[in-house]
């Protein structure tokens, strides 16, 4: 990805593990969602930057078996040092997956899928194949959980998001944050129903199940 976003240069630990400000500002209540809604089994984490989250939240959730994955190839030397870093025995290896790729459902099914921050960072064509991958990947009773900012009724929810979602746009009109309600009518459409819960720095974040 192209886009110069305020984590761009995250620091990077001598071991090679980044630290991404944003990715620890979050955890906590991503990670009470996580705690109190996660089946357990298999959690496949799609777009797990720099795996802060695929440590912390694998060592915090010893019921999964966390995935971490990533588009970016460069992006799995991070992980994996975090991995070495956390020793969860239930923290796999990380791999590469482009969620935007029709078919990959087929070959990760898994009891939950956590995707962070990624929706507003791809045009709308490509994340509508998450949606329709990630609801196709879930199995029977899975959960999806998709946390990131959005548009409420067609509008940002303060200023700060209305200038970073123009700060993207103006880096390529093709991408931007999408409206809750059309995420939401993506995952209908795939069969799952969706119920969102508010988050710190006007975050949300979608639970969905299959109906
Ligand atoms: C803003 S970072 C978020 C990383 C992490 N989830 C977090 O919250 O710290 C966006 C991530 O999405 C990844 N990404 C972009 N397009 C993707 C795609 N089509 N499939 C999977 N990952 C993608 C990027 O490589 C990057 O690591």
């Amino acid at each position: 990805m192209s886009l110069r976003l305020p984590d761009s240069d995250a620091p990077e630990s001598p071991d090679g593990r980044r630290h991404a400000p944003s990715a620890e500002r979050n955890a906590e209540s991503i990670l009470a969602v996580l705690q109190a809604e996660a089946p357990k089994g298999r959690l496949l984490e799609i777009a797990s930057g720099t795996g802060q989250h695929a440590a912390r939240f694998a060592r915090a959730l010893p019921a999964l078996d966390w995935q971490p994955s990533d588009l970016d190839p460069g992006n799995l030397r991070s992980i994996a040092a975090w991995r070495a870093h956390a020793a969860a025995p239930n923290l796999r290896a990380p791999i590469v997956l482009d969620a935007a790729r029709p078919g990959w459902s087929a070959d990760h099914r898994a009891d939950a899928i956590l995707i962070v921050n990624l929706l507003h960072l791809i045009p709308e064509p490509a994340a509508t194949t998450v949606l329709a991958e990630a609801a196709a990947a879930l199995l029977p009773c899975g959960r999806l959980f998709l946390y990131g900012p959005f548009l409420r009724d067609g509008r940002a929810t303060s200023e700060g998001d209305a200038a970073f979602d123009a700060s993207l746009r103006a880096q390529d009109p093709d991408v931007g944050y999408k409206d809750s309600r059309w995420v939401e009518e993506r995952l209908a459409a795939a069969g799952l129903v969706s119920r969102w819960t508010s988050m710190p720095a006007n975050n949300l974040m979608l639970v969905a199940r299959r109906t």
